[in-house]
């Protein structure tokens, strides 16, 4: 029944590099504000890092989440209905996709994700739980169109995107997935996607610089990252964590301040940064009802039903495939 070995899709070459991470790390790093997506967190010790952050005190979004999920199980499923092949956006974690597979009784699973041994360490713990369920996992970029497995083509699906993972893109990114969501899962899909809330900016900014320096860790993981894989030579200890609030934007943003001037290679590439200057690592944008409705709705979903948890900090909305229409 199952099929735990996957299917690959990233592209690397003769040594084994990631040649996406090699171009974004290269090219993010020549910008005058250095860049590079929070995608790449998540090598198997980044996922390790991010599963021990949705374990802190100050991390509210898991738990808000996992509380929508339990808590009003029976009316989401009631809403999406038995029998659907639940696609998922990243691999899911120990809690929240039991949760929701539980609830709907699915005709089978597919967990979409880069990190490739994490995919395969978790789908094989979920098709444990789930004995019966097919579990058929892609090691895939899904900021593109997937195919999937012949297995699930024929039936309805329901794409699950927790966590307000949306909330790491800028709109036109975000938008751009949205569509290609849509191109993955055909016509008639539905789609169960986190979108976490603005809220009062003390509790926003604890989230993301943690009193025990998980995330700090978290994020200095990426330029252990990049030098293990990208053979560079970046000193970890000239790079301080910053989290800050982006107002106008309404987000979060991590940055790597130098302490110092620092100079390095990556790829055989030299690269300098001034004291007091960043790295921006990552961007989590906080929604309104609103903005989540218009953003949903410019990469083609309608919502149908949103939820949130008890203390209201962050949504679950369930939302449809829409056709494009021309009229008002
Ligand atoms: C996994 C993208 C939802 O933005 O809250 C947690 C990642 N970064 N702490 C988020 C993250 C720092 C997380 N997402």
């Amino acid at each position: 029944m199952t099929k735990l070995a996957g299917l690959k899709l990233v592209e690397r070459d003769a040594d084994g590099v990631d040649l996406a991470f090699r171009a974004d790390v290269l090219a993010g790093l020549a910008e005058p504000q250095k860049a590079i997506p929070a995608r790449w967190f998540y090598d198997d010790a980044g996922s390790q890092l991010f599963e021990d952050i949705t374990q802190l005190p100050e991390y509210y979004p898991t738990r808000a989440e996992t509380e929508i999920l339990s808590t009003r199980s029976a009316e989401i499923a009631a809403l999406i209905g038995e029998g659907r092949a639940v696609v998922e956006f990243g691999s899911g974690s120990s809690v929240k996709t039991p949760l929701l597979l539980s609830a709907i009784a699915p005709s089978a699973y597919v967990p979409l994700d880069i990190a490739g041994d994490f995919l395969r360490a978790s789908s094989a713990a979920l098709a444990a739980k789930f004995p019966g369920l097919p579990v058929h996992p892609v090691e895939a970029d899904f900021m593109r169109r997937v195919e999937l497995p012949a297995e699930v083509a024929h039936l309805p699906k329901l794409g699950f995107f927790p966590g307000s993972t949306i909330g790491n893109m800028i709109a036109r990114t975000a938008t751009d997935l949205l569509r290609s969501m849509k191109e993955t899962l055909g016509e008639g899909a539905l789609l169960l996607i986190g979108m976490d809330l603005v809220k009062d900016e003390d509790v926003l900014l604890a989230a993301y610089d943690d009193a025990e320096g998980v995330t700090a860790r978290f994020n200095l993981n990426l330029l252990a990252r990049i030098n293990r894989e990208l053979d560079g030579d970046i000193p970890l200890e000239a790079f301080v964590h910053e989290a800050r609030w982006n107002d106008p934007f309404a987000r979060i943003e991590m940055h790597l301040v130098a302490r110092e001037d620092v100079a390095f290679t990556v790829s055989g590439r030299r690269f300098a940064i001034a004291a007091g200057e960043s790295i921006h690592t990552e961007n989590s944008h906080k929604f309104t009802k609103r903005s989540a409705q218009l953003l949903l709705a410019a990469g083609g979903w309608e919502p149908r039903a949103r939820w949130t948890d008890e203390a209201r900090q962050f949504s679950l909305v369930l939302a449809e495939s829409c056709a494009p229409r021309s009229a008002p």
